[in-house]
């Protein structure tokens, strides 16, 4: 059983990783840490608790994160991407069911970076931390707990692009790009680090067909992955990198993250000491050196050697489990 830390900026694709996370029998889902990035921080854990909900957790801790990066100003958030409510506009209107104190979901009375090293120092070696938004909660974790890296069994990242084009720029992936300093800040220590860019989750794309199977085969769960996926689907197939695909479609980028928990040998591997370009026209690229080249300017030689990156996956069998994962084992 993986205890699993989900830190969140709910957030589209974060819903669908949330709902796979509660599904997965394999995976004892924590909490939900919150932190700005798709939308601002409380609206992500307002969202974060509503999602809980609607998907009949009752036992998930919510801690609220960071509402800013570590070290450079706030960008603008998605809302372009998922919606003014961060959940394609599914976020109820009726005044009771905005009252976060409605949620079943608990609100640590603790923040998001002391959560989780309150419940890394109490279960040594036994917490995975997924990580789907700004590391920021992450490197502010870190910071004051320098031995987080040998207390986690795991982390997973989504974020960055090695060899694939950005999705906000040429060069950067979101997460990464919203806060490259906790980013690179991550990537120097000595963890069980795994990066889940780009590379493989512009390749799981989860279809119209997919969602519509879950719709009508997955209840509550299913009915709000169909709703709220449709501003998000809709970004994508007119606007954004499905544009020319023969069948509306969006990349499941989160949720990818934990597959690849919980079916690592769907995804391929690279490894090497890996950099985060924090500021300049290539603010949040991710730069890992796969080939251990002894260069004249070295950024990379002092840096953590085990970190890895996802470069390939079969995407087929990611998605294939995902569907029949929710449509089996929901609880609502
Ligand atoms: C990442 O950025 C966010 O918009 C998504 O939720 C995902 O975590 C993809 O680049
Ligand atoms: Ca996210």
């Amino acid at each position: 059983m993986h205890k699993v830390i989900l830190d969140t900026d709910p957030g589209i694709d974060d819903a669908m990783a949330i709902a796979y996370a509660l599904a997965h029998p394999a995976i004892e889902l924590l909490a939900l840490t919150t932190v700005f990035g798709n939308v601002s921080v409380d609206k992500a854990t307002r969202n974060a608790q509503y999602i809980l909900d609607v998907f009949g957790a009752t036992q998930v801790d919510v801690a609220k994160g960071a509402s800013e990066p570590v070290t450079q100003a706030p960008l603008p958030h998605s809302e372009f991407v998922h919606g003014d409510d961060g959940i394609g506009n599914c976020y109820p209107e009726a005044p009771a069911a905005l009252n976060p104190a409605a949620s079943h979901a608990k609100l640590a009375t603790i923040s998001a970076a002391d959560y989780i090293i309150e419940q890394a120092r109490a279960n040594p070696g036994e917490i995975t931390l997924i990580a789907v938004g700004p590391l920021t909660n992450l490197a502010l974790a870190l910071a004051k707990d320098p031995e987080l890296p040998q207390l986690v069994k795991q982390l997973i990242v989504m974020g960055g692009a090695v060899d694939e084009p950005g999705n906000v720029t040429p060069l950067a992936e979101a997460n990464f790009f919203n806060d490259p300093h906790a980013a690179d800040q991550l990537l120097a220590e000595d963890w069980p680090m795994v990066v889940v860019g780009l590379d493989v989750t512009h390749r799981v794309m989860i279809t119209d067909t997919h969602l519509g199977k879950l719709r009508d085969h997955a209840g509550a769960t299913g009915d709000f992955l169909w709703r709220s996926s449709r501003f998000y689907i809709d970004f994508y197939t007119n606007k954004g990198a499905a544009k020319n695909a023969t069948e509306p479609q969006c990349a499941m980028h989160d949720a990818a993250a934990v597959a690849y928990l919980v079916e690592p040998d769907a995804f391929s591997l690279e490894h090497g000491p890996a950099r985060v370009i924090e500021d300049g026209v290539a603010a949040g690229q991710l730069a890992m050196d796969r080939r251990g080249y002894r260069y004249a300017t070295d950024h990379w030689s002092h840096r953590a050697t085990n970190n890895a990156a996802c470069m390939g996956v079969d995407s087929d069998r990611v998605l294939a489990t995902f569907i029949d994962t929710i449509i089996e084992h929901r609880l609502v």
